[in-house]
């Protein structure tokens, strides 16, 4: 059995002072993070306070993206080796408004999570396709070139500390969410695709999550999908209680 995996994604939200106010709802469950995965991708401003938050908790954090580069002159970029000061152990890759805003290719994210690698961090590796490419039929075809690319060289120690999420862009803090089939049928591809290249034994391991529009209403019946071991959270990860209440309702009303 894989284990549950819980990830909030704040992206440009939250100063240190509101990091610390969430945290502070945190002490009342000493149960999270147990038994199930729990990680903050904070804004990269708020990861220092977030190491002395956390306190005993099981919860791990991570940046929200970063360059591949370990230094130099790139302004305005974070290098690996900054994330792992700061005690991450996970970086968020390929997020689609990463792609989308900030023009990211398929090869800069490979990239990337070959600096992750490289430095000891875990990537959690983002795909999913628009609303026109779903209308048109290509998810699927979106979704398979990703995958080929991030997989591309990898060796099968890296695949086994990479997580996936499959985050359709027209789902993204639209409050539409997919429907659980959909959201099954994506996710098993991107297990898929892993399985064919590294094997079922390697493929077996890696959490592979759903994003968009995940609500403490809808996380469990994501979860009862075979392929879904967790999910990836925008908005309604971003005050405590509601974070807590999916986790709570995916694991049947109670922390492991
Ligand atoms: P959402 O965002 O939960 O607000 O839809 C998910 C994400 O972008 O990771």
């Amino acid at each position: 059995m894989r284990e549950k995996v819980f990830a909030a994604n704040w992206k440009m939200n939250k100063t240190v002072a509101e990091t610390e106010a969430f945290f502070q709802e945190f002490v009342n469950y000493p149960g999270v993070g147990r038994g199930h995965q729990v990680i903050v991708f904070p804004p990269f401003t708020a990861l220092a306070a977030v190491r002395g938050l956390v306190g005993g908790l099981p919860i791990h954090w991570g940046g929200q993206n970063m360059y591949s580069k370990d230094n130099g002159a790139f302004t305005g970029e974070v290098a690996p080796g900054m994330l792992k000061e700061l005690g991450c152990a996970f970086v968020l890759l390929g997020h689609s408004e990463r792609r989308e805003i900030f023009k990211e290719s398929d090869a800069d994210v490979r990239e990337k999570i070959g600096a992750a690698h490289k430095h000891g961090l875990k990537p959690m590796v983002c795909v999913g396709e628009t609303l026109d490419e779903r209308k048109g039929g290509q998810a699927r075809e979106k979704v398979v070139r990703q995958m080929a690319a991030a997989l591309d060289g990898l060796t099968d120690t890296q695949v086994a500390s990479t997580s996936f999420a499959y985050e359709p862009i027209w789902a993204i803090g639209t409050g539409l969410n997919a429907s659980t089939g959909d959201a099954q049928e994506m996710c098993a591809l991107v297990r898929e695709r892993i399985e064919m290249k590294f094997g079922g034994a390697v493929a077996g391991k890696v959490p592979v999550l759903y994003g968009g529009s995940v609500k403490p209403e809808n996380i469990a019946d994501y979860l009862k999908q075979a392929d879904i071991d967790g999910a990836l959270i925008g908005g309604a990860s971003l005050k405590a209680d509601s974070f807590l209440q999916i986790i709570k309702n995916a694991l049947g009303g109670k922390f492991a």
